[in-house]
């Protein structure tokens, strides 16, 4: 099964965006949506979610529309798109909500969770199975590249421990085991303590 492409990577991503969104939720639960840490964890959650779409946007859909030829596929496509779309605004309120001092930003955070949450499992449903049957783990890797030139070191210095967080401690050594030792290295001595330094989303 050479062949087959290893969405790991997405998984990972994917699941740090939704626990990342139960951990907004809870805050705001908790009336604690405006500390510091939460508000850092937020920012973070952003800026992660904004690497991953846009190098979706422009890298992944475009190729794949060359290669998709049925309407289903490509109408499939123009989905994955405009729910990337219809969140942009989401955030941008919860953000103005925030700045405002509003008081039902629980509600907001939980609609975010649950439109994101949507977008997440169609794409892992119906856009992954299509990526499989299009490209091969060459174009894969590609597009993995597309996503380390967009992040650069500072990117990944932050994606590593961001993914990592959390995970029980078996998949988290598959996980880092793809990596190369140096940059494994870095992670443990440099990166992942002063991620923890951090205490994102701490109430
Ligand atoms: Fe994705």
């Amino acid at each position: 099964m050479t062949d087959t492409i290893d969405f790991t990577e997405m998984y990972v991503t994917h699941d740090a965006f939704r626990r990342d969104l139960e951990r907004l939720a809870a805050a705001a639960d908790a009336g604690k949506a405006t500390g510091p840490e939460v508000r850092a964890g937020w920012e973070a959650f952003k800026d992660q979610l904004l690497v991953h779409h846009s190098v979706e946007d422009e890298w992944l859909w475009p190729r794949l529309a060359e290669r998709v030829k049925d309407p289903e596929g490509l109408a499939l496509l123009g989905d994955m798109e405009a729910e990337h779309a219809r969140l942009d605004p989401l955030l941008a309120s919860y953000d103005e909500a925030l700045a405002a001092g509003a008081t039902d930003l629980a509600v907001r955070a939980k609609e975010l969770g649950a439109v994101l949450g949507r977008h997440l499992e169609h794409e892992e449903e119906e856009a992954l199975p299509l990526i499989q049957s299009v490209m091969t783990p060459q174009d894969w890797r590609a597009f993995g590249r597309a996503m380390a030139r967009r992040q650069g070191v500072r990117g990944a210095s932050n994606w590593i421990p961001w993914v990592t967080e959390g995970m029980p401690q078996a998949e988290r050594r598959r996980f880092l085991a793809k990596f190369p030792a140096p940059l494994r290295l870095v992670n443990r001595l440099l990166w992942a303590p002063r991620y923890r330094r951090r205490n994102l989303w701490a109430f």
